[in-house]
């Protein structure tokens, strides 16, 4: 450790022929090192894990497997192949070269969006660093801690972006995402659900399912980018970022289903009495992180997006599908708070909509995760189903911030929300509930705790009872 090299540091951005650049990384690297060491897994830091490491960016072939200690994970910072002759696909600037450089009037926006993002990524580690005491299997201790490392890999690829792209102010902010701490009063991190504690695997599932849904429109949006650096670096943490919802979405139909299965076996059809989650509790946390995770779009109407998107910066998920690149015409139809406190419907113009464009694509997304749900609970002859809140439930940014509604998207009264919040969003004794049943970790090879079905196949192909985590010393 100490220095920088092409070994220790794979990528492809040519590190080892850049010695302005190797000089400013290494007392970074060291900062990053001490930042996991202290912020990053509690517990696990010597065992050997089976990890995958990106060492390239084929298409088949960028993941390598194998055991190693996290802290030798080797970070790497890899950048999408460059697309040739790549043009600006939206905003002013259509049809223009992408910029190898960032263009002087957009950079401290661009360093703005790219810092509100690259936050997120240690964020998420300190936020899920207890979870391994608690875990249900090998595997998903496996899981945890690949999610762990690779978002370690995201703050190293934005990282490497600062420091490339935007000299001392740059070296700074990268200075600042290892002094943040996510729920610390003094430095928080950037954005709200950030900084919500994860204390169980429940809401493990949650998160990865609908909070790093977020960061994936997030990075589709800034992969469409024309500063090119950043929308190859974007396109290729999607390729990981993949893996980080199968975690999510899997998780959670594994809990659905041992839910139905203990449902059907218990005295009086309650999961809780064979040591089991019940369907109404999954839907409060599923309540609570879909909520948080829409706020991460930011308002329904807004000016930011709207010049993000002029200038270039931010584009639409998969801009190609839209016929109109400029968007200065047309308006996209939302309902907002009226002034006699009921909805109105109002037309927006398209480029101050974009949040809500985004946010579209990903409650499409969300909903086929729940629809899988759903068909698991059909399929073991239960009648209760899962559901995605309305877009107004629980918010705290946007048009919607702190007004009370229902899961349909009623509004209510003030007392009436406080009355009855608990029946929506995990209560204090929900919270205890889900966490005493997970008091232990469960380390036995293909074991699995009690409220978790098993996966149907292991990791890499290897069987589900393979030692993903080596606990002996
Ligand atoms: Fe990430
Ligand atoms: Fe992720």
């Amino acid at each position: 450790m100490g220095h920088i090299s092409d070994e220790n540091i794979p990528n492809n951005v040519n590190l080892s022929g850049d010695k302005k650049l190797q000089r400013a990384l290494e007392p970074w690297q060291q900062d990053f090192i001490k930042w996991w060491m202290e912020m990053g897994p509690s517990g696990f830091q010597a065992n050997n894990v089976y990890l995958r490491t990106a060492i390239s960016v084929e298409t088949d072939g960028w993941a390598h497997f194998d055991f190693l200690r996290m802290p030798d994970y080797r970070w790497g910072i890899f950048l999408a192949e460059p697309v040739a002759n790549r043009t600006i696909g939206f905003g002013e600037s259509f049809g223009q070269p992408v910029w190898q450089d960032v263009p002087g009037e957009h950079r401290n926006t661009l360093q703005r969006l790219i810092v509100t993002q690259v936050d997120t990524e240690p964020a998420s580690v300190e936020q899920q660093r207890m979870l391994g005491h608690s875990c249900p299997s090998l595997y998903d201790l496996r899981n945890l801690f690949q999610v762990n490392v690779e978002e370690g890999r995201h703050l190293w690829a934005m990282a490497y972006l600062l420091h490339r792209f935007f000299g001392r102010e740059g070296r700074e902010e990268a200075d600042e995402l290892l002094a943040r701490r996510s729920g610390n009063e003094d430095r928080p991190r950037i954005l709200g659900a950030f900084n919500e504690p994860i204390e169980d695997w429940l809401s493990f599932f949650m998160f990865t399912m609908f909070t790093d849904r977020d960061g994936k429109y997030q990075l589709l949006a800034l992969a469409e980018s024309g500063f090119d650096p950043l929308s190859r670096t974007t396109r290729f943490m999607l390729t990981e970022e993949a893996h980080h919802m199968f975690v999510g979405e899997t998780g959670i139909g594994r809990v659905v289903q041992k839910s139905a299965e203990l449902t059907r076996q218990s005295a009086h059809g309650n999961p809780r009495e064979l040591g089991g989650i019940d369907i109404p509790t999954i839907q409060k946390y599923l309540n609570l992180w879909y909520s948080l995770s829409l706020d991460l779009f930011g308002s329904e109407v807004s000016t930011n997006a709207a010049s993000f998107f002029g200038a270039g910066l931010k584009g639409r998920a998969k801009e190609e599908k839209f016929a109109d690149h400029i968007a200065l015409q047309g308006f996209y139809p939302m309902e907002l708070p009226a002034s006699d406190g009921g909805l109105q419907l109002q037309q927006v113009p398209l480029r101050s909509a974009m949040n809500e464009v985004l946010r579209d694509a990903y409650v499409e997304d969300c909903q086929r995760g729940v629809d899988r749900w759903n068909k698991t609970l059909a399929e073991a002859g239960l009648s209760e189903r899962l559901s995605l809140p309305s877009r107004r439930f629980h918010r705290h940014q946007g048009a919607f911030a702190g007004m009370p509604f229902d899961p349909q998207g009623k509004r209510l009264p003030q007392e009436e929300w406080d009355r009855r919040r608990d029946e929506w969003i995990p209560s204090a004794a929900d919270k205890a509930y889900v966490k005493s049943l997970q008091a232990r970790p469960i380390t036995q090879p293909g074991q699995m705790a009690q409220w978790i079905a098993a996966p149907p196949r292991g990791i890499n192909n290897q069987p589900l009872d393979f030692v993903y985590v080596r606990t002996e010393a």
